[in-house]
């Protein structure tokens, strides 16, 4: 299997009037985003914001289940959030994830909006070949990832679609039905 690792970004992302803004971290977010990069072999999970009080709360959430006595009370979480790192940018991310995997990463943004993208089945076969090229899954927070991010990705992946017209998640609910898609049994 090709490694794969993913991102939750905070800058940039849209606010409601599709501005560029920067959202804050959500402790919850880490700790089920942590669980399911567990469950389904994430390399590693980024935690990117730019704002060093914010990296400072998410480091600070992550240390406690590491040390004693989170990591006593509760080894499986403290298992999960070992593969969380907070960076500054998305490029700190992509130098990481080079350095572990060896090649570059194959950037691959996630959009509840986007009409098309490659398909599940497509990602999950350059995922399957384990000569291929890291990924990099990117999720946004606030209203979605902006555009300059959309444009960066090498990829988009098509939108999760349900019975009807609404397909909102929650970004914990996206990467954890994303992931299922990608690496689930
Ligand atoms: C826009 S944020 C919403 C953040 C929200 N504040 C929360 O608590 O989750 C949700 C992110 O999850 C992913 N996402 C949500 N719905 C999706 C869908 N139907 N298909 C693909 N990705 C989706 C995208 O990365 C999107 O940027």
């Amino acid at each position: 299997m090709a490694d794969l690792f993913i991102a939750l970004v905070h800058y940039p992302v849209l606010d409601r009037n599709a501005r560029i803004v920067t959202s804050a971290i959500t402790s919850l977010d880490l700790h089920d985003l942590a669980r399911s990069a567990r469950t389904y072999g994430v390399r590693r999970f980024f935690i990117v914001h730019p704002v060093a009080e914010q990296r400072a709360f998410a480091t600070s959430v992550i240390g406690h289940w590491q040390e004693h006595p989170g990591r006593v009370f509760d080894s499986r979480r403290a298992e999960a959030l070992a593969l969380a790192q907070v960076v500054g940018g998305l490029d700190e991310a992509i130098a990481i994830a080079e350095t572990q995997s060896g090649s570059p990463p194959t950037l691959v943004a996630t959009s509840a909006r986007t009409s098309e993208g490659i398909s599940y089945e497509s990602l999950r076969g350059k995922l399957d070949d384990s000569a291929g090229s890291p990924v990099l899954l990117l999720f946004g927070t606030g209203f979605g990832l902006a555009p300059e991010i959309m444009r960066r990705a090498n990829l988009v992946l098509a939108p999760i679609r349900g019975v009807g017209d609404y397909n909102h998640l929650s970004v914990r609910a996206a990467v954890t039905a994303i992931l299922d898609r990608l690496r689930g049994i």
